[in-house]
């Protein structure tokens, strides 16, 4: 890995600590002004300060994103279909000479193994890590699995791998049972996304958990934006992440109003 690339990567991945809080606002790419993300500006700029990575589009940048804000940007560059749509079929939408002038620290597109389109985004993951080595970028493999195969061990695995294999330099994927089994596989740093809203103790649990079985760290949305004090949450889930809090102590930090 040369410089510029490890450069980049150690302002996702903190060096000291091996590990990252990513906050996951790209929702709307697909989904349109999702709850909690209306006034995308509103949400984020509070919870800045406690963040490593913002993961989120080019226009949500440009828009709602302080440029004297030293937040790493790791740039969502894949879309096409929205929610009423085939989600697999997309495409990459952001070029590479875009993510160097924004600044970006990496840039992430999903892949989706056992879905439609899976060979294309499989193809297309290769075509970005190719152009992503050319100016030393890191590339962030989002894994989404097909319906029927559900987020089990075996499935997240073989994304994760497969993700691996074609290059990527990190990978997002859920939780599950056995998440031991999804790391063991796979040799490059797994970060945790959070998933549907669930309740604060157990979205703190998941990320223990994640944590312990280890993962880099999380790259987490909607349980710390959708959450009733998401900078408590975001806290919360640092003390976890950064510094191996018990669920606990993370707790009566998120707690704190
Ligand atoms: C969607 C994404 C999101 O960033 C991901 O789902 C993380 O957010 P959340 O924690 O809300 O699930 O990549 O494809």
């Amino acid at each position: 890995m040369d410089f510029g690339m490890k450069n980049r990567l150690s302002h996702i991945i903190n060096p000291k600590t091996g590990k990252t809080v990513m906050l996951a606002v790209d929702h709307g790419y697909f989904q349109g002004p999702t709850t909690g993300l209306k006034d995308l500006r509103k949400t984020v700029t509070p919870l800045i300060p406690h963040t490593d990575c913002l993961f989120i589009t080019r226009g949500m940048v440009r828009n709602c994103i302080d440029p004297g804000s030293d937040v790493a940007i790791c740039l969502r560059v894949s879309g096409g279909p929205s929610i009423l749509g085939e989600l697999s079929n997309e495409d990459i939408t952001t070029s590479m000479e875009e993510a160097i002038r924004l600044n970006a620290s990496g840039v992430g597109m999903s892949i989706f193994v056992g879905a439609k389109n899976e060979d294309r985004t499989i193809t297309n993951l290769g075509r970005l890590v190719n152009e992503a080595e050319r100016y030393g970028m890191p590339v962030l493999a989002v894994t989404a699995v097909g319906k029927e195969m559900g987020r089990e061990a075996r499935y997240l695995a073989l994304a994760c791998r497969m993700a691996a294999e074609i290059g990527a330099h990190f990978v997002k994927t859920y939780y599950c049972e056995d998440f031991y089994k999804v790391v063991e596989g796979c040799p490059i740093p797994i970060v945790m996304a959070g998933g549907k809203k669930i309740p604060e103790r157990d979205a703190l649990q998941m990320t223990e958990n994640a944590i312990k079985e280890g993962a880099s760290g999380v790259d987490m949305g909607r349980n710390i934006f959708q959450s009733d004090n998401p900078v408590g949450m975001i806290k919360a889930i640092r003390a976890i992440v950064h510094k191996g809090a018990s669920v606990d102590e993370a707790f009566e930090i998120y707690s704190k109003k």
